[in-house]
C-alpha cells in the first residue's frame, strides 16, 4: 500500500514515516495501525513551508480579542471529523438546494464558533500559497496550535487531507450529545474507530472553553438567564491541563456526558479507571490526548485526487449543479 502510493522518492519517505507514526499511535492503544492512511506531517514542507507559522500567527492575533477562540477551534475539528470524516464539511455555508449547512444542526447552532477566524487563516494561506492548503487541514492544525497555546501538549499534525464537496445533515444531527448516556457515547465513538481511552482523553478538551448554562447539570438554577456562558472547567478555565478529570472525581463536571464517564453503572468496567488515571497523572493524559487527536484526525480523510482544495472554506469551488 505504502509502496504503491509513491510517486517519487520523497513521496516514499513521507508515506513510510507516516506509517511508522501511526503504528506507534495504534500500539499505544493496543490497536493495529490505521491501514493505508496517506497523511503526513511533512505534507506542505515543499509546497507551503510556512503553513504552521501562518496558522499560528492568525490564531495568536485573534485570541487577543477573543480568548475563548482556541477552545472554539478545537471543537470545530471534532465536529468536522465526526461528520463525513475530516473533510471540512462543517465549514460549508448554506447554498440550497445543493448544500445544506451543518452549522444549523442542534450541536452547532448558536454554539460552534470561530468561523471568521478560519476564513482569515484561509485568506492568509491563499495569499502565501494559492490553492495548496485544505480547509480540513486548517482545522487539524488550528486544533493542535490551540492546545499548545493554552499550555497543553504539542504534537506533529498529520496533513494532506482534501476538502469534501458535500455536507451530511443526518450525520451532523447524530453528533455526540450531552443528553447521550455512556453506552451511546461509546457507540458513537466506536463507529469512527475511537475506543474508551479515546473517549475519555478527547473529552479532556473540556478543560477549556465555555458552555451555555441550559446545557449544564445545574441547568441555570443559580439564576442565570438562559444563554449565559459558564466555564467548562471551573477549576482552571483557560489552561489546558488535567483538572477536568479532578472535577469529575469531585462530581463537578458541567455536562452529564462528562460525569457519566465516572457515574454510569457501566463506567466502572470501562471509562472510570481511565478518568482516575488521567486525574492523577497529567503526563499520561497528555500523551494519550495526542494519540487520540491523531486518531480522530484520521477519520476517513479525502486524499490523493479525491475532493478538492477549496479556495473559500465556505463554498465548494465549482458548482456542478
Ligand atoms: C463526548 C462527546 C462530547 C459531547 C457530548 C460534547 C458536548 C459539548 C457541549 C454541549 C459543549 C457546550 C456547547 C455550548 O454550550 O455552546 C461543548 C463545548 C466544547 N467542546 Fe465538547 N463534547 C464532546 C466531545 C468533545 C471533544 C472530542 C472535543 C475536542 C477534542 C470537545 C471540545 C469542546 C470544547 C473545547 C468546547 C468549548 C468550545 C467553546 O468555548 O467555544 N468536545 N461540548
Ligand atoms: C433544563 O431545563 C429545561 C426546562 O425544564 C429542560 O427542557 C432541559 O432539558 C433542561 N436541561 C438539562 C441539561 O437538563
Ligand atoms: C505518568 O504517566 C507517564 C506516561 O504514561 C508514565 O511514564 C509515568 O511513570 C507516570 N507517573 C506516575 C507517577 O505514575
Amino acid at each position: 500500500m505504502a509502496a504503491s502510493s509513491c510517486s517519487s522518492i520523497l513521496g516514499c519517505v513521507i508515506v513510510a514515516h507516516c506509517v511508522v507514526l501511526l503504528a506507534l499511535a495504534g500500539a499505544a492503544h493496543g490497536h493495529p495501525p490505521i491501514a493505508g492512511s496517506a497523511l503526513s506531517s511533512t505534507f506542505y514542507d515543499a509546497s507551503c513551508p510556512n503553513t504552521h507559522n501562518i496558522v499560528r500567527r492568525v490564531i495568536q492575533n485573534a485570541r487577543v480579542t477573543d480568548p475563548r477562540l482556541p477552545a472554539s477551534l478545537i471543537r470545530l475539528h471534532f465536529h468536522d471529523c465526526f461528520v463525513n470524516g475530516c473533510d471540512g464539511s462543517l465549514l460549508l455555508d448554506d447554498d440550497l438546494p445543493a448544500i445544506q449547512s451543518e452549522k444549523n444542526v442542534p450541536a452547532n447552532d448558536n454554539s460552534a464558533r470561530g468561523f471568521p477566524v478560519v476564513d482569515d487563516i484561509k485568506s492568509a494561506l491563499e495569499y502565501a500559497c494559492p490553492g495548496i492548503v485544505s480547509c480540513a487541514d486548517i482545522l487539524a492544525l488550528a486544533a493542535e496550535i490551540s492546545v499548545e497555546l493554552a499550555g497543553g501538549p504539542r504534537w506533529r499534525v498529520l496533513l494532506g487531507r482534501r476538502d469534501g464537496t458535500t455536507t451530511n445533515i443526518e450525520s451532523a444531527n447524530n453528533l455526540p450529545s450531552f443528553f447521550d448516556p455512556l453506552n451511546i457515547l461509546q457507540e458513537k465513538f466506536r463507529k469512527v474507530d475511537l475506543d474508551n481511552t479515546d473517549l475519555v482523553a478527547l473529552q479532556g478538551a473540556h478543560t477549556f472553553g465555555k458552555v451555555h448554562c441550559q446545557f449544564t447539570r445545574q441547568n441555570c438554577t443559580a439564576g442565570q438567564p438562559e444563554g449565559a456562558l459558564e466555564n467548562l472547567d471551573q477549576a482552571t478555565p483557560k489552561i489546558f491541563d488535567n483538572e477536568y478529570y479532578g472535577n469529575i472525581l469531585q462530581g463537578r463536571a458541567q455536562l452529564d456526558s462528562d460525569q457519566v464517564m465516572l457515574s454510569d453503572p457501566a463506567a466502572a468496567a470501562t471509562t472510570a479507571p481511565i478518568v482516575h488515571r488521567f486525574a492523577s497523572n497529567q503526563t499520561d493524559f497528555f500523551s494519550n490526548f495526542e494519540v487520540s487527536m491523531i486518531k480522530m484526525g484520521n477519520i476517513s480523510p479525502l486524499t490523493g485526487k479525491n475532493g478538492e482544495i477549496r479556495k473559500n472554506c465556505r463554498r465548494v469551488n465549482n458548482k456542478g449543479y
